[in-house]
């Protein structure tokens, strides 16, 4: 089915919050329902955004949070280039594992820099694209970090102060752009969960 234009949805939230299974289950309802989407994720879904998340996610020595924030834009940048405009250009339902919110929830909230500072570089790593609709799933630190287990990357292996620092974070971008930004309680099971995010999704695609 063709749609008049492209949408842009992303799925934000803590680690271990559940919403890559989520993100999985809309792109299979979206596409039973004949609608073509492409599923991407950040960091690391480009070619230059491979080495990027490698450096991310597993470099072990000491990390600057400046220059964090900064390969993580620079991933951004990349993916809204050769990814994300042109599939918009296609009239695609794009669904995003993590973009903006993300940077300014970790790297702002999370590691304690500047937040304008950030919607400031966010802004010029996007040259402006916002979502249509941002979906965050929200569950206690706890339970998140129960849900990561014990294989965890660079982002994973900060304490629970980090954690909650970052799904606070979260809530608050959302009471600061209620007209993009919902919130799901993902404390819940998956089904419960699932039919949260279609009805929202739902919503936005007149489905
Ligand atoms: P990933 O394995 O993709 O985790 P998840 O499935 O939870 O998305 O790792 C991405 C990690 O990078 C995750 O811990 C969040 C972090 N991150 C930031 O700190 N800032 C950002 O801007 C982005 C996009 C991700």
């Amino acid at each position: 089915m063709e749609l008049k234009k492209g949408y842009f949805i992303t799925f934000e939230g803590a680690d271990g919050c559940g919403k890559t299974t989520q993100i999985k289950l809309i792109n299979q309802w979206l596409n039973e329902n004949s609608i073509d989407t492409v599923l991407t994720l950040e960091p690391g879904d480009t070619e230059l955004g491979k080495s990027l998340r490698q450096i991310l996610l597993h470099y072990d020595k000491p990390v600057a949070n400046t220059a964090e924030a900064f390969l993580y834009l620079a991933d951004r940048a990349q993916h809204v280039k050769y990814l994300i405009q042109p599939a918009l250009k296609d009239k695609k339902v794009i669904l995003c594992d993590r973009y903006t919110d993300s940077t300014v929830a970790y790297q702002g909230y999370g590691r304690g820099e500047d937040t304008e500072r950030i919607n400031y570089l966010n802004n010029i790593a996007t040259e402006g694209l916002e979502p249509d609709l941002t979906l965050v799933f929200d569950v206690k630190s706890e339970t998140a970090q129960k849900r990561v287990g014990k294989d965890k990357d660079r982002l994973e292996s900060e304490g629970m102060d980090f954690h909650k620092k970052v799904r606070q974070g979260y809530l608050e971008l959302a009471k600061k752009y209620p007209h993009r930004i919902k919130v799901i309680d993902a404390n819940r099971g998956i089904e419960e969960v699932f039919s949260s995010t279609k009805e929202a999704i739902g919503e936005l695609l007149n489905l």
